[in-house]
């Protein structure tokens, strides 16, 4: 059985290192136990060489929740996807809408997207729409939102990738897209990696949903959604409740 990926993506918290250790500890000794869920923890930036560092095997993979477009040079502030190889990261978080609403762009986040996927790191390449429309509208700008960041990425090279649907309106409200509209949005996604790259390529790659799942809702729009797994933002700092997300996808 393929394993089910649960990505959380910590965003800008907590705000001591303490706090991260505390939440890592627990989350990593409930991960040990898991048999068919894979955990990926995006902490801050500054977080990641020492959860790195005190992470003794890989029930939990650390990842990032973002990456510049370029390997080296005058970017003040930024960080390079060699230098996240080189810590020994296998996931970025990549296109997050968060990020997209401060400039980021298609053309930006293909560069992203191909960059590390030619260095061995999976991109967790994250789409979505502002709104749904009765007229379908929402199904064109999906598609050619993974038309665009895709662009840079042969058939060859797409082996790593993970695709995460987060529609916009459903991040940080109250509560998640409906399973049974998720599951219609896994195939459309899905039909459009098959006719970018061929039907086994668009199987073989893991579909998440994201957008306010907690312990709560996880398992209903994990079966019912047909997808390969979840991105967790506010509930992945949340140990109590993300430890209880985790046991019920496992179960
Ligand atoms: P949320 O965030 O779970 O807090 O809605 C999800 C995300 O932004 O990835």
């Amino acid at each position: 059985m393929k394993k089910r990926i649960i990505v959380g993506n910590w965003k800008m918290n907590p705000t001591t290192f303490d706090e991260a250790k505390r939440i890592f500890k627990s989350t990593k000794s409930a991960a040990e136990k898991l048999k068919s869920v894979s955990v990926v923890l995006c902490p801050p930036f500054v977080y990641i060489p020492q959860l790195l560092n005190s992470r003794t095997e890989s029930a939990v993979s650390v990842g990032a929740q973002d990456v510049y477009f370029e390997e080296r040079g005058s970017f003040t502030g930024e960080i390079s996807p060699l230098m996240l190889k080189d810590l020994g990261i296998k996931y970025v978080i990549v296109g997050h809408s968060e990020k997209r609403a401060k400039g980021q762009t298609d053309e930006m986040i293909a560069k992203k997207v191909a960059m590390l996927l030619e260095i061995g790191i999976s991109p967790i390449l994250c789409i979505g729409e502002e709104t749904r429309s009765e007229d379908g509208a929402h199904l064109d700008f999906l598609k050619s939102q993974i038309k665009n960041s895709l662009n840079k990425v042969s058939k060859k090279n797409i082996g790593d990738l993970i695709v995460a649907y987060e529609p916009i309106w459903a991040i940080g409200a109250k509560e998640a897209m409906k399973p049974e509209d998720i599951y219609e949005m896994s195939i459309f996604i899905r039909k459009v990696l098959a006719d970018l790259y061929g039907h086994d390529e668009a199987v073989a790659t893991p579909v998440l949903y994201g957008g306010s799942v907690n312990f709560r809702n996880a398992l209903e729009i994990f079966e019912k959604g047909q997808i390969n797994g979840l991105l967790v933002g506010r509930e992945s700092v949340n140990v109590a409740g993300f430890v209880e997300l985790l046991k019920t996808i496992d179960a």
